[in-house]
């Protein structure tokens, strides 16, 4: 047996593989091994092509050349059916759950199980109970999946996957809509997998992450796999250099920019929804050149706020000032025209139009302003050109202003989304995540982007899972725990550590 164990193929071995879209060279010539039970990582730049190949791999796309060998075994995908079949699972970039379904349903969508002709439920639900105590995978399967935060939600697709009986599973960016705590979760989750004989191969732009997990690192540039390393062996900046070749960017602060000026006034605002107060009193105020922090762990209160903020969610008392501008009585319309930018939770339900051009997305929000006007009507020359300069400016990835966004990498059509909202130099804009999926070199742009608009007077309410970005960039930071405000802290002393306590409701109140 000890024989055949140590000339075990790999679990996967990509040979020359080259993938082309329209304009664009995605994959050229990529190699990889991955070893069978290992924790595979794959690194590199937005746009770079990782998402290509792993769709690849998982039978989504054919690639125009190249082989792919499974356990020993070449093996050509029409679809992921196939993929699956030999058993890899894929949990995508973008969530594909369908939010009307139960978890049980979203488990077995597709895998039902019958018992001659009735769905056979009991038996579904025994192998779910088995498969997330065998893992650690905790979660309610008769919850309707609407309801979930995003971790649940990744723990759903996880086991979907599982489910469908994956030995290789391919994770595209687990980490990126998660906080501390929950990639911890993750992790031990993929400990054990591998521990029992999965092979997992995820895609990562938290090089400390990717580190401390894997146990093989593959970094792409450009299309193609230029190495694969060791993480005894490199450390962030020599990653960096690999993916980008220049030096990793801090999130600095810089000298403060913040004046009197009020900018955004949240006062005693309370909301309730189903019989359950999602807001709690919350009061809290921005100036003009100040960025305020808000952390929390998912689902406790800061989409809520800020859709109160926006005027999608009605409040049940309070009051919400611009620029000394009650907006209690205006449309969500008004209120964006009254100065206010956002990048939202879930760029691609909320930001993007996925099927239409790039200039058009651009326009998306802002068509009735000066920007692009002309006469009546829209004037698609200026978008076209407003959109040019913005790709240009913001570093967008793409061969042209008429592709559609689906055809942009993630961390590019995160990309778009801000410039969209910059070039409209709001007075207040709300940044949920702004800078999830994009590489290091592109964070750096955005943080840049950011600094110099809060000199110019811009207020910002910064919500990000990453805690180092928001310690880092915030000029006053404060916590959400279930609907209140239940710590303001100084971001000068502030630590990542500290802020998981409060998250957590751990802490005590430092005022
Ligand atoms: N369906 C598609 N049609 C056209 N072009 C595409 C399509 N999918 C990807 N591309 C292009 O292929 C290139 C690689 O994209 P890919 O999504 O693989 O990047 P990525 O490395 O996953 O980036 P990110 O870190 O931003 O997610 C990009 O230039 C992208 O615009
Ligand atoms: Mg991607």
């Amino acid at each position: 047996m000890s024989i055949q164990a140590s000339t075990a193929p790999p679990a996967v071995e990509l040979r020359g593989i080259w993938k082309r879209f329209p304009g664009v060279i995605a994959n050229h010539d990529v190699n990889l091994v991955v070893g069978r039970g290992t924790i595979h990582a794959i690194v590199g730049e937005n746009g770079s092509g990782k998402s290509t190949l792993m769709n690849t791999l998982y039978g989504m796309h054919r690639p125009d050349e190249g082989t792919i060998t499974v356990d020993g075994t070449i093996r050509t995908f029409k679809s992921p059916t196939e993929a699956i079949a030999v058993g890899i699972g894929m949990v995508h970039q973008h969530f594909m759950l369908a939010d009307n379904l139960t978890v049980l349903e979203n488990i077995i969508l597709g895998a039902e199980p019958t018992q001659g002709w009735r769905l056979d439920q009991d038996a579904a639900r025994a192998t779910i109970a088995e498969l997330g105590e065998t893992y650690g995978i905790t979660i309610d399967v008769d919850q309707l999946t609407e309801e979930l935060g995003v971790g649940e939600r990744q723990r759903v697709e996880i086991l979907k996957v599982l489910y469908r009986g994956a030995k290789i599973l391919i994770l595209d960016e687990p980490t990126a809509v998660l906080v501390p705590q929950e990639v911890e979760e993750l992790f031990g989750n993929l400990r054990r997998l591998v521990d029992d004989g999965v092979t997992i191969i995820f895609i990562d732009h938290k090089l400390d992450e990717v580190l401390q997990i894997s146990d093989d690192i593959t970094v792409i540039r450009a299309g193609t796999t230029v190495a694969t390393v060791k993480p005894a062996d490199v450390d962030r900046r020599i990653l960096g250099e690999l993916m980008v070749g220049s030096e990793l960017p801090t999130p600095d602060t810089e000298s403060s920019t913040v004046t009197a000026q009020l900018e955004l006034v949240v006062k005693n605002c309370s909301a309730v929804s189903a019989g359950r107060t999602i807001l709690d009193d919350v009061s809290l105020s921005i100036h003009r050149g100040e960025i305020l922090g808000v952390a929390g762990i998912e689902g406790n209160g800061q989409l809520e706020l800020v859709e109160a903020i926006l005027g999608l969610q009605a409040i049940s008392g309070g009051v919400i000032e611009l620029g000394g501008v009650d907006l209690t009585s205006l449309s969500v319309r008004e209120r964006r025209h009254a100065g206010i930018g956002y990048i939202p939770f879930d760029r691609q339900r909320d930001g993007l139009l996925l099927a239409a051009p790039l200039w058009e997305n651009m326009v998306l929000g802002y068509d009735d302003t000066d920007r692009y006007i002309s006469g009546p009507w829209v004037s698609v020359q200026k978008a076209r050109s407003v959109t040019d300069a913005a790709i240009e400016r913001f570093g967008v990835k793409t061969p042209g202003n008429s592709v559609p966004a689906f055809a942009l990498s993630g961390g590019n059509q995160q990309k778009l989304i801000f410039a969209r909202e910059m070039v409209a130099e709001p007075k207040l804009l709300i940044a949920a995540h702004p800078t999830r999926g994009v590489d290091i070199g592109a964070q750096a742009a955005i943080w840049d982007e950011l600094r110099e608009a809060r000199k110019a007077g811009l207020a910002v309410l910064l919500i990000s899972a990453d805690l180092d970005e928001l310690i880092g960039l915030s000029d006053s930071l404060l916590v959400m725990f279930r609907g209140k405000i239940t710590a303001a802290l100084d971001p000068a002393e502030a630590t990542p550590e500290q802020l998981g306590m409060f998250m957590t409701g751990e802490g005590q109140e430092v005022k």
